[in-house]
């Protein structure tokens, strides 16, 4: 009988931010790697596993048999949060979509301005316009972090703060990581520059930015 697995470094990063004893919701989960993994190693007491789509769905239904996990992971057929009740889950895992994507999920939710709730957040792109989207609705950046699977992927713990807080350009890509002092934060920073520099050719607004960043490495 499999007991468990090994998550891969991405997925490893958002486990990390995850508080123990909690329930989990994993939306957008595809094969349930996440939840089943989180209630096989007693960090989550429970899990949902949330997909928009049939088949991610049954993928992940699949991961949950092949490990036991039924009795603690469960699978929910929703778009975003929009199926998920207050007391369904503390923590919340949104990994693997776009930034502004996974900003209109935790928008169209109505339980996410509880300071209790804790959002784990992997934008695979756009992350500038995540924390944008962040900061206007009082939400804070608690950490931040980086890891490296082929590409260079960051991982924020967020929450609610309730405070409105006018953040520069700048730090829409930079947030809470510090390239001075960590190679794979200045890493993922020198990839932002390089897209904003592609993105600057006809727009002389992101070539400042990109300028102003490059004294953050
Ligand atoms: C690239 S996969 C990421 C899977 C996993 N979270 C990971 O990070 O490895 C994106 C998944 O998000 C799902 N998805 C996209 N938009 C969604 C939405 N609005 N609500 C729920 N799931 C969504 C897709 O069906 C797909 O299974």
């Amino acid at each position: 009988m499999k007991e468990s697995f090994n998550l891969d470094s991405r997925l490893n990063l958002c486990a990390s931010f995850v508080r123990n004893g909690v329930k989990v919701a994993d939306i957008g989960t595809d094969h349930a790697y996440l939840p089943v993994w989180l209630c096989k190693k007693g960090i989550a007491i429970s899990a949902l596993a949330c997909d928009i789509g049939q088949e991610p769905l049954q993928n992940g239904i699949k991961t949950i048999k092949k490990y036991h996990a039924e009795n603690m992971v469960e699978t929910r057929l929703c778009n975003g949060l929009e199926r998920i009740n207050d007391d369904e889950a503390q923590d919340i895992i949104i990994a693997g979509m776009g930034g502004e994507t996974i900003a209109e999920i935790i928008n169209g939710w109505p339980y996410a301005k509880n300071k209790e709730k804790h959002f784990i957040l992997q934008p695979m792109t756009r992350s500038n316009e995540l924390v944008e989207f962040l900061y206007k609705n009082g939400f804070e950046i608690i950490k931040q972090s980086c890891c490296k699977e082929r590409k260079i992927y960051t991982v924020m713990l967020v929450k609610y703060s309730g405070n409105i807080e006018n953040i520069s350009k700048e730090f829409t890509y930079i947030g809470k990581l510090s390239p001075k002092k960590n190679a794979l934060d200045r890493e993922f920073l020198k990839m932002e520059i390089r897209n904003l520099e592609n993105k600057s050719k006809g727009n002389e607004k992101y070539k400042i930015v990109a300028e102003n960043l490059k004294k953050e490495l």
